[in-house]
């Protein structure tokens, strides 16, 4: 089984990655395997509505990392996304290539997935929440702790002195692991599904 984490900072081993790392490290521990993705600081495109993906089954633009991304979200069993937060909100390129990915993937049902934000001082909530988004039109199986799951920091060392930020991290790797095992161990059942999906626009 294996956990990918995405650090969607321009800085690869800054706060997000230092807050990935002790999540990744508890997994390991509990016997999961994990991969760690950048995004980096390349440009990245936003979404532009073509509705393309819909029916080629992936994003239009191969010029970036969004369809690489997506694969590997769809290999994995669970993934962590980690921003920082940058004006209260997540990383703007990396909600960019989030949007993409999300809007071309309608297969990452049962996966175990969580977000985790980097601060300095305030805005981690609304960040966390606008990750949280993400999963839960997509059917994906959150997993908590025992906080909202934010470290506090500008630079790694700071992260590390943030023992209860690092504790939630370790609690929530502890429940995705338990999810990871009890919905993909043997005699696990997958969840039933209806077939039909009905979309209503608000326009009859
Ligand atoms: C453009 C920008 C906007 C930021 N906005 C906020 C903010 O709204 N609130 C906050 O507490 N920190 C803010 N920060 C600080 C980062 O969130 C913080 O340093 C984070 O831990 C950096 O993570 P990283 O090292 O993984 O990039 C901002 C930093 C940048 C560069």
């Amino acid at each position: 089984m294996k956990v990918l984490l995405v650090n969607g900072s321009p800085r690869a081993n800054g706060c997000t990655f230092t807050a990935l790392s002790e999540v990744a490290k508890e997994l390991e521990r509990l016997g999961i395997d994990t991969e760690f993705f950048q995004i980096g600081n390349k440009p990245v495109r936003g979404c532009i509505g073509c509705r393309k993906c819909r029916s080629i089954g992936k994003c239009v633009f191969d010029d970036d990392l969004a369809n690489e991304l997506a694969q590997k979200m769809k290999e994995a069993d669970g993934f962590v996304l980690g921003s920082p937060v940058y004006f209260a909100g997540p990383n703007g390129a990396f909600c960019a290539l989030l949007d993409r990915v999300f809007f071309s993937c309608s297969d990452l049902h049962d996966k175990v997935c969580a977000s985790v934000v980097s601060c300095r001082r305030e805005g981690s909530s609304a960040a966390f929440d606008r990750l949280n988004k993400y999963f839960t039109i997509r059917n994906c199986m959150v997993a908590t702790s025992t906080h909202w799951n934010t470290v506090h920091g500008d630079k790694p060392e700071d992260v590390l002195q943030d023992l209860e930020g690092l504790q939630t991290l370790r609690t929530l790797a502890v429940n995705m692991a338990a999810m990871l095992k009890n919905f993909n161990g043997e005699g696990a059942e997958r969840a039933e599904r209806e077939t039909k999906k009905f979309k209503t626009s608000f326009i009859r």
